[in-house]
């Protein structure tokens, strides 16, 4: 079946987050990490289907969704898990969030890695436990942990670090050996790991598959903490249903008191589109996956072509980190923003001379985008 990512969709009137920004102003969002394609249909008509039904209370994930989702981690990532591992929550941040009580005993330390989703730095209570910044760095063209940074910050102190495997927003797809390292240092200390893997369906690469951090380091599954969701790979952000994949019971029960009473349920027509995703939409997500690939390859050869502007190479995720430092603007967002394009600022990620492109958007529109910006960083 040939699916349709090329039709421009207007998200008018929809309450989107990534168009309403700008409201009437001519500025093309790419900046929040949604996608402008429409759902798998097969997602879609289990939606309208559960519609038909007209009772909508409290929902639990049906026998199915957990034969569905531990057949699909199998199948795509060769890793078993089991149905009592896993429980649900309506986003990866509540996760990140519920982990740094659960597991951040009060005056501890949590390692993070910037540049890193925003919200890394935020999950936190700033009065409980104090955030330590251990910079990633680029070895090859590619980002990746500064190990030698990590044993000197990694201390008696650590309770907790928050890895993001595939990486937002350098698009790094980290090695088995990479994330092995980074767990032994951990088990060196006692700490926890919470890895974030809410892009594992978005690798752009066939080889640099995708390695659970458990499977990476299986000798320190019981300290690993495993967040994921369907909602970014198959465009279900606005429904909210993610899952966590806890092998220790000791760490599963911590993990739920934390949610106790804070966290909602997932909804359910949440549950029916992640059923669907995992059921019956694989076929559209390696559709996706090619017109992805064909987009980033080809801003790749756009953005480099373009004097100050520099796009790291990336493994994974629709978005793409760009290097401004060159262009040396003070205010480098705002610069693109007075010129029809709305990126993330670098800043929110820790590196405020960087700018972050969501290129899941029809050809058409990503090719609006890169003559804006041509022609931006013509005037200068
Ligand atoms: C690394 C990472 N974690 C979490 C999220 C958001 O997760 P949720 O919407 O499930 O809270 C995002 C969204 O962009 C992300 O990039």
């Amino acid at each position: 079946m040939k699916y349709d990512f090329d039709t421009l969709i207007s998200r008018n009137d929809t309450g989107s987050l990534k168009w309403d920004k700008y409201g009437d102003q001519d500025v093309i969002p790419v900046w929040v990490a949604d996608m402008d394609f429409p759902l798998a249909p097969e997602i879609q008509q289990a939606l309208t289907d559960r519609l038909q039904h007209p009772v909508f209370g409290y929902t639990r994930a049906s026998a199915r969704l957990y034969d569905v989702l531990i057949q699909h981690i199998s199948s795509v990532y060769g890793w078993s898990i089991e149905k009592e591992w896993i429980n649900w929550i309506p986003g990866v941040v509540s996760g990140l969030a519920a982990s740094t009580r659960a597991y951040a005993s009060p005056g501890s330390e949590i390692v993070v890695n910037p540049p890193i989703y925003h919200h890394f730095f935020q999950v936190h209570d700033e009065s409980r436990n104090k955030l330590v910044k251990v910079p990633l760095c680029v070895r090859e063209g590619r980002w990746t942990y500064d190990l030698e940074a990590m044993k000197q910050s990694i201390g008696p102190d650590t309770s907790l670090i928050l890895l993001c495997s595939p990486h937002n927003p350098t698009g790094t797809v980290f090695t088995q050996q990479e994330l092995d390292s980074v767990c032994e240092l951990a088990a060196e200390v006692d700490a926890v790991v919470v890895s974030d893997e809410i892009h594992c369906g978005l690798v752009l690469d066939s080889n640099t598959p995708h390695v659970p951090t458990v499977l990476a380091s299986p000798q320190n599954q019981d300290r690993i903490v495993t967040l994921m969701s369907a909602s970014k790979t198959f465009n279900l952000a606005g429904l909210n249903c993610s899952y966590s994949i806890i092998p220790n019971p000791e760490l599963q029960e911590r993990f739920n008191r934390a949610c106790a009473e804070i966290v909602p349920m997932v909804g359910t027509l949440a549950f029916t589109a992640t059923e669907a995703a995992f059921e019956s939409a694989e076929p559209w997500r390696q559709a996706l996956l090619e017109y992805l690939r064909a987009n980033r390859d080809w801003l790749q050869t756009e953005i480099d072509s373009i004097p100050g502007l520099k796009m790291q190479s990336m493994q994974a995720t629709y978005l793409a980190w760009i290097d401004a430092t060159e262009l040396g603007l003070n205010d480098t967002t705002g610069f693109f923003e007075r010129h029809g394009v709305g990126f993330s600022s670098g800043e929110q990620f820790g590196q405020a001379q960087y700018l972050r492109l969501n290129f899941a958007c029809p050809r058409a529109r990503l090719e609006e985008v890169v003559s804006r910006i041509r022609g931006a960083v013509a005037t200068l």
